[in-house]
C-alpha cells in the first residue's frame, strides 16, 4: 500500500495514514487502502486498534480538495458514500479503535476520528468542519456524528461557522477524551514531542483494553453502538442478549474463577490470560 501503514505490537494494531506531503488528506486511493487495511486486521490476535496520521503536523486535513473540485453531483454523492462506507466499517469494527490525533483533524479528518470509539489528541491538534467555506456540506458523516457527540447546538455552531477549534476547546466540548502535551525540561526545551507522548498514551490505553476479556469488550462496543440507535426498551434487550452471550465462554469462566480463587487466597495476583473464546 502507498498511503497506509500497518504495524502490530502484541495485541495492538496501529494503522497510520501516510500521505504526509498532503497532510494525510483522504483521496480515493487512501480510502481504498484504509478499507483494505481494516479488512486485513487479524482479529484472532489483535484486540485494539490505534488510528493515526504520519508526521507531527496533521492527523488528516480532510478529504482531498483537488480530487473533489471537479466532481459532478452524482460523483460527489458516490465519493461521500465511499468515505461513509469506510468510516462505518471503522465505527462497527468488532474491536475498539482509538484515534490518536496528532495535529489537524479537519473536515474528513474530524469525521474519521469521530467514527473511532475513543479520541485522544496532541496539544497542537486542531479540529473543525470547514466544508461550508468550500461550498459543500460535511460529507463523511460529520453532520450526524458531531451532533451525536457534542450535541446538536454545538455541532450546528461549528459546522455553520466553519470555525476551527484548538485541542483545549475540543476537550471542553467533549469531542476528545484527553489532550497530551510534549514533555518539557526545566529550561523549556522539548524532551519528548507531543506526538511521541500521544502514541505512548494511545498504546497504554490500547494495552489496558487488550488485557480485558476480548469477547466482553467486543460485546460492550456492540451494545453501546447498537443501543444508542434504539429506544431504551429495545436498547436494554440488546444489552441483555450481549450480556448473556458472554456466559459459558472460557473468558467468563477464567475471569470469574480468578475472582473466586482470590477470595480463598488473597495473595493470588490478578493476572487473567483471556483466550478470546
Ligand atoms: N486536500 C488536498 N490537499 C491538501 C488538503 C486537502 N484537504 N489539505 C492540505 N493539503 C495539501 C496542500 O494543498 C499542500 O500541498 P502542496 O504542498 O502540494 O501545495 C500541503 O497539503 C500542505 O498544506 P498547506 O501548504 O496548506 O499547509 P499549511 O500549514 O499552510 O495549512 C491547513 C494547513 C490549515 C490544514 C491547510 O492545508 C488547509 O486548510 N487544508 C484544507 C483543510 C480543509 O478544508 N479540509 C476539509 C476538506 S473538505 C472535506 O473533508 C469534505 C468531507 O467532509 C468529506
Amino acid at each position: 500500500m502507498d498511503y497506509v501503514l500497518y504495524e502490530q505490537k502484541d495485541a495492538i494494531g496501529i494503522i497510520t495514514i501516510n500521505r504526509e506531503k498532503a497532510l494525510n488528506a483522504l483521496n480515493s486511493q487512501v480510502l481504498d487502502e484504509l478499507n483494505e487495511a481494516f479488512d486485513a486486521v487479524d482479529l484472532n490476535t489483535v484486540r485494539c486498534l490505534i488510528l493515526t496520521g504520519a508526521g507531527e503536523k496533521s492527523f488528516v486535513a480532510g478529504a482531498d480538495i483537488g480530487e473533489m473540485s471537479t466532481l459532478t453531483k452524482a460523483e460527489g454523492e458516490s465519493f461521500g458514500k465511499k468515505g461513509n462506507d469506510v468510516f462505518r466499517k471503522i465505527e462497527t469494527f468488532p474491536i475498539p479503535v482509538i484515534a490518536a490525533i496528532n495535529g489537524f483533524a479537519l473536515g474528513g479528518g474530524c469525521e474519521i476520528s469521530m467514527s473511532c470509539d475513543i479520541r485522544i489528541c496532541s496539544e497542537n491538534a486542531m479540529f473543525g468542519q470547514p466544508e461550508v467555506g468550500l461550498g459543500i456540506t460535511p460529507g463523511f458523516g460529520g453532520t450526524q456524528r458531531l451532533a451525536r457527540l457534542v450535541g446538536a447546538g454545538m455541532a450546528k455552531q461549528l459546522i455553520y461557522t466553519a470555525r476551527n477549534i484548538k485541542a483545549d476547546e475540543a476537550y471542553r466540548i467533549g469531542l476528545v477524551n484527553d489532550v497530551i502535551k510534549a514533555t518539557v525540561d526545566e529550561a523549556g526545551n522539548i524532551t519528548v514531542s507531543a506526538k511521541d507522548n500521544l502514541m505512548a498514551a494511545a498504546e497504554k490505553m490500547a494495552g489496558t483494553i487488550a488485557k480485558n476479556a476480548p469477547i466482553a469488550v467486543r460485546n460492550c462496543k456492540k451494545a453501546i453502538n447498537d443501543g444508542l440507535e434504539a429506544d431504551m426498551d429495545k436498547a436494554i434487550v440488546i444489552e441483555e442478549k450481549l450480556f448473556g452471550d458472554c456466559f459459558e465462554t472460557e473468558d467468563q469462566k477464567a475471569g470469574m474463577g480468578n475472582f473466586l480463587k482470590k477470595k480463598d487466597d488473597p495473595t493470588k495476583v490478578k493476572v487473567v490470560d483471556f483466550k478470546n473464546c
